[in-house]
Formats: C-alpha cells, structure tokens, sequence
C-alpha cells in the first residue's frame, strides 16, 4: 500500500466510463476513497456498485455527480473525452480551487485519432489550467496508459509520464502512480504534456498497425 496520509478521497471524474473506471478499482484496491464523478449519479452509482463487486473485499467506492464528487475529494482526476473537457472543468472550476486535478484527456479528433492535433492552448492539461485558474495545480498523467490491463491484476507493462504545474503537485501525482501499480516518472512542467498526450496518437497508430491493444512506452537507460 502507498504512503497515503495526506490524501483521503480521490474523485474521478467520467469515472463510469473505460479509463477512469480502472483508475478508480487500482486506486481502491490501494486502499483510497474514491468518488466516481458523472453526468448522471445513477450512473455513478452502478459503477461504483460494479467496482466493488469486482474487488470483493473491503474498498471505499461512491458514486455521485461530477460536481459533488469534484466538492468532497482532495484530489480530482478528469477521465472524459476531450469532446467534454472545457465543460466538465468549467462545471466543477469553484469545486477545485486550492486542489490539484490530474488531467488524463487526451484532445483526440476524431475520425483522425492516429493524427496528432493539439489544441490553440498546447495541449489539453494546459487548457485545463488556462480554465481553472493559478489556484489549482493542474497535472497531466496516464495518457500511454491503455485502458485494458487496468481492471485486471497483472502487469501493465508501460510507464507513466507525468508533467504539472509543480514539482509538488507532481510528486503527489506520482505517488498516484505507484498506488496503481504503475511506474511514474517526473517529466517536468505542464508544457511538455504536449509530447506525452501526442504519444496516444503515436501508439493507436502502432496498435492498428500491428494488431495490439496495449502499446505503451517504457524509459530507459535510468539507472
Ligand atoms: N480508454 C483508454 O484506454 C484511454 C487511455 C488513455 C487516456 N484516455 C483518455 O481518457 C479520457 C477518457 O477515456 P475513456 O476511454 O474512458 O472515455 P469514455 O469511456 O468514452 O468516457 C468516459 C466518461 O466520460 C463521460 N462522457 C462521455 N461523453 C461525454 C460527453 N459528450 N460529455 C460529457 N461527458 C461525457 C461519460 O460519463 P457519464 O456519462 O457517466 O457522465 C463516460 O463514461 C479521454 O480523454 C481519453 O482520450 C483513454
């Protein structure tokens, strides 16, 4: 189990859907609060009720309205396709303040999601911060991570870069990580998240072109 002490309940917010609900069932496993956010609590909480279930042991799941969810927990992880990204900050922007929020979109365009195009502000994680304001450290991780392995109990394989407006929100950022089971790496300001959600792109390519599901990256050459 992660050193947790200074955090109680982690939001996810879109945590209904692929990403975020494996994010939320690593998390709970570790032994956080987590609150699944959603447009529709009903929705919220029959993923909850699922996740649970799945765990089958003592876990602390709760679903809720993005908005509430947003309001009760420490930190707040945004798991929604970017089609939904300003809104969805915009909703929970008053929720947030003094908080961090660990953005996990990635600004794919549809139908050309093997394409690179990030948006006017450089990236999303940096649209997230330009919409929350200088009062919320804004952090930008698990865009490599494919969905698949998450709500399985095995090796994911991959690493995980993290960028953010801190080293401090990074660090707590990073701790995320490891209580996922993942290996995270520090990979400096909020403006390099640019190159880290570019690389989803990069990788669908290289799943539909070779036939995977789960291509990540890994770094190397640290000792
Ligand atoms: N899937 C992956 O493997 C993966 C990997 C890395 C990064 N990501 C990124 O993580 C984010 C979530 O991906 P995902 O695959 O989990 O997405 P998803 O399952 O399609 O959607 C996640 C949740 O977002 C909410 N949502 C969907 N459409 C919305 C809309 N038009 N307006 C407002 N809310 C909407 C829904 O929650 P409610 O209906 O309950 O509100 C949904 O359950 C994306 O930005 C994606 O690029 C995904």
């Amino acid at each position: 189990m992660s050193d947790q002490s200074w955090i109680l309940s982690i939001a996810v917010l879109g945590g209904t859907g692929k990403e975020g609900k494996g994010l939320a069932y690593r998390w709970a496993k570790a032994g956080y609060r987590i609150l699944i956010g959603s447009r529709v609590p009903e929705k919220a909480e029959a993923a909850a009720a699922e996740l649970l279930k799945l765990i089958g042991e003592k876990a602390e799941i709760v679903g809720m309205s993005n908005l509430e969810a947003a309001r009760q927990a420490e930190i707040v992880v945004l798991t929604v396709p970017y089609i939904a990204h300003r809104d969805t900050l915009e909703m929970v922007k008053v929720a947030v303040a003094g908080k961090i929020v660990v953005d996990v979109t990635v600004p794919l365009v549809p139908p050309k999601v093997t394409k690179v195009q990030m948006p006017p502000a450089g990236s999303a994680a940096q649209e997230a911060h330009e919409i929350l304001g200088e009062n919320v450290q804004v952090t930008s991780a698990f865009q490599n991570i494919s969905h698949e392995r998450l709500l399985r109990d095995e090796e994911v394989g991959c690493d995980v870069l993290v960028t953010g407006t801190s080293k401090e929100a990074r660090a707590e950022t990073l701790k995320l990580v490891a209580a996922a089971g993942l290996t995270g790496w520090d990979a400096g300001p909020i403006e390099n998240s640019m190159v880290v959600e570019g690389m989803t792109s990069v990788l669908i390519g290289i799943n539909k072109q070779y036939g995977s599901t789960n291509a990540g990256i890994r770094i190397a050459g640290v000792i």
